[in-house]
């Protein structure tokens, strides 16, 4: 018995010289010491021993089965250690490197400027309003006073879907949408897309406008005055002037061309503003009651003031762009500019 146990332990001594990871050191372990292993063997021919030889065989068996526990379980540490060394090697990273770096989206100048105009309206009252791209000729033209025929129509180059459907041409629309739902006072702003057939320099057959409508009792030019004028301090700068000039619009009546003073030459006089020192920004004036009585508003009662305005443009003065179709080329070292 005593060779045989010393033969096992030198045997499992060798295979352990030669394991070198903790997968190796589990099959000798099951080899040797598992359920069916070659001492777990020993240990239970010990039955079919004569009683006397018991103890001593008993004895030897049990040594050698500590022996090879000790054995595994120096090992075991053994392998432990250098797995986890090897680990921390593998995973190694340096905590002083700099980060990568993920690119960052921001937002278009045209978002911008839309958010700064509706943050100043909002501070005075207005409401934000939507409507669709996609028009009716009636919610387009015929409730803003511009029967079919009419020649007020060439003012602006419409694309017609067919007779009765067109790309908004303009924002003013949705004045009309939301006057037939609403009593006032009304106070709204809404910016959006546009579509008009023109492609130049200064235009584009897709552009943003912004409206405003304001519907109370007594609603005068004063309040329209007043109102652009804190919006033309809050978008362009604090000593900004506005002055109105006549003009025309089927839908409000009397009609007004408002310009800002330049905020480049504070007036005096340069390229931009064209020697004038005034820019034009915008149309307005008082709604016309034809169009209030269209949307079944009492006009006798109320009367209101609108305004409408070209994003660009806006863009373009304040941050002096002379070409307003690099606004939509996405070019990233223009954009980048207005992080
Ligand atoms: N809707 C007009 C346009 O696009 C602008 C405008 C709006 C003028 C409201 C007056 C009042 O030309």
């Amino acid at each position: 018995m005593k060779e045989k146990t010393e033969m096992l332990v030198k045997e499992c001594s060798d295979y352990l010289n030669q394991c070198n990871d903790l997968n190796d050191l589990n099959r000798i372990k099951i080899k040797y010491l598992g359920k069916n292993g070659l001492i777990t063997a020993l240990l239970k021919n010990l039955r079919d021993l004569p009683s006397e030889q018991r103890p001593f065989a008993g004895k030897t068996v049990n040594d050698a089965r500590e022996k090879i526990q000790t054995l595994l379980d120096e090992k075991e540490g053994e392998l432990k250690k250098s797995e986890s060394g090897i680990l921390l090697e593998k995973e190694w990273i340096d905590v002083t490197l700099p980060g990568k770096n993920t690119t960052r989206g921001s937002l278009h100048p045209i978002t911008k400027i839309i958010d700064e105009i509706i943050s100043v309206f909002s501070g005075l009252g207005f409401e934000y309003k939507e409507g669709p791209e996609i028009e009716t000729d009636y919610y387009c033209f015929q409730a803003l006073n511009i029967p079919k025929d009419h020649p007020a129509r060439d003012m602006q180059d419409t694309f017609y879907i067919n007779e009765n459907i067109v790309l908004r041409s303009h924002t003013s629309p949705v004045q009309v949408r939301n006057m037939e739902i609403s009593k006032p006072p009304i106070r709204i702003v809404n910016p959006g897309r546009v579509y008009r057939a023109d492609d130049d320099a200064t235009h584009s057959p897709m552009f943003h406008q912004i409206e405003g409508l304001c519907i109370d009792e007594h609603i005068s030019l004063g309040d329209l005055k007043g109102v652009l004028e804190e919006f033309a301090k809050n978008i362009f700068s604090k000593d900004t002037k506005i002055r109105f000039r006549p003009s025309y619009f089927p839908f409000t009546e009397p009609s007004v061309e408002v310009d800002v003073s330049c905020s480049i030459c504070k007036g005096k006089g340069c390229k931009i503003c064209k020697g004038t020192g005034w820019i034009e920004i915008l149309g307005a004036g008082i709604v016309n009651p034809a169009v209030l009585e269209q949307s079944n508003i009492d006009s006798k009662k109320y009367s209101g003031f609108a305004f409408g305005c070209g994003i660009e443009r806006i863009a373009m003065i304040k941050y002096g762009i002379d070409d307003m179709r690099i606004l939509f080329d996405n070019d990233l070292r223009f954009l980048r500019q207005y992080k």
